[in-house]
């Protein structure tokens, strides 16, 4: 099951990656500006879904948002406990929240998407909007591309995405692109893309055509 593929990979390299990447001084300062501009939400609840280390879910407290953190490894998450006790972390998976419905105005999911197919993304995104409140925030952080695929991810095969395909299946889903961030690769890192999006519209039912509606 992808699931499980995903968290042995992850639970394998926690330490490493967690020392690469486990602090926001790691994050792009534009990355840490998107994220902050579209869901420093109060009041009201915001998960950072595939949190990994931590750290984001840290840096949203840190601006004052009640945020908690969700992620698959228990190594992340118990790191996550130590680096930030002020905040609230719990093992889980994206795909099957324990929240209740209607509940959360934000959801964070920075390059935790990246891992899962395209065939599921569906039913991903329909998690999210049970548990977001009509006027809810998403913001996606993903590797571009020109068009959807999986590639060898250091750490378990990733999907890229092009940004015009994501914010279509975004769409489907019932959310609504507000802003897109787009950085080409430096020669180290990947394209990188992040896609801010309100709720707004019923999803599309069934079908394979993306449009937006307002
Ligand atoms: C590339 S890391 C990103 C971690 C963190 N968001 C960051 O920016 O450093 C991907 C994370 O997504 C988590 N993840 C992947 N699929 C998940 C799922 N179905 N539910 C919860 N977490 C998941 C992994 O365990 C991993 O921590």
């Amino acid at each position: 099951m992808n699931v499980e593929r995903v968290r042995s990979a992850y639970s394998a390299i926690a330490d490493v990656y967690i020392g690469l990447f486990g602090t926001s001084r790691q994050v792009h300062a534009a990355d840490l500006a998107f994220i902050g501009r579209h869901l420093a939400i109060r009041p009201g609840g915001v998960l950072d879904l595939g949190c990994g280390p931590g750290h984001l879910t840290g840096y949203l407290r840190s601006l004052g948002v009640d945020a908690s953190g969700i992620d698959l490894v228990p190594e992340f998450i118990d790191h996550a406990r130590a680096a930030h006790p002020n905040v609230g972390y719990r093992l889980g998976s994206m795909e099957s929240l324990d929240v209740a419905d209607h509940s959360i105005a934000g959801i964070l999911a920075w390059y935790s998407l990246i891992h899962v197919p395209p065939r599921n993304l569906d039913a991903v995104l329909a998690e999210f909007r049970r548990v977001m409140t009509p006027a809810g925030t998403l913001v996606v952080g993903f590797f571009d591309g020109d068009e959807a695929g999986p590639f060898d991810h250091k750490v378990v095969t990733a999907y890229r995405w092009s940004a015009d395909e994501l914010s279509g299946r975004l769409a489907r889903a019932g959310f609504i692109e507000v802003e897109r961030e787009q950085r080409p690769s430096d020669g180290t890192h990947r394209p990188h893309a992040a896609i801010a999006a309100v709720m707004g519209g019923a999803p599309v039912q069934g079908g394979g055509r993306t449009f937006r509606r307002g």
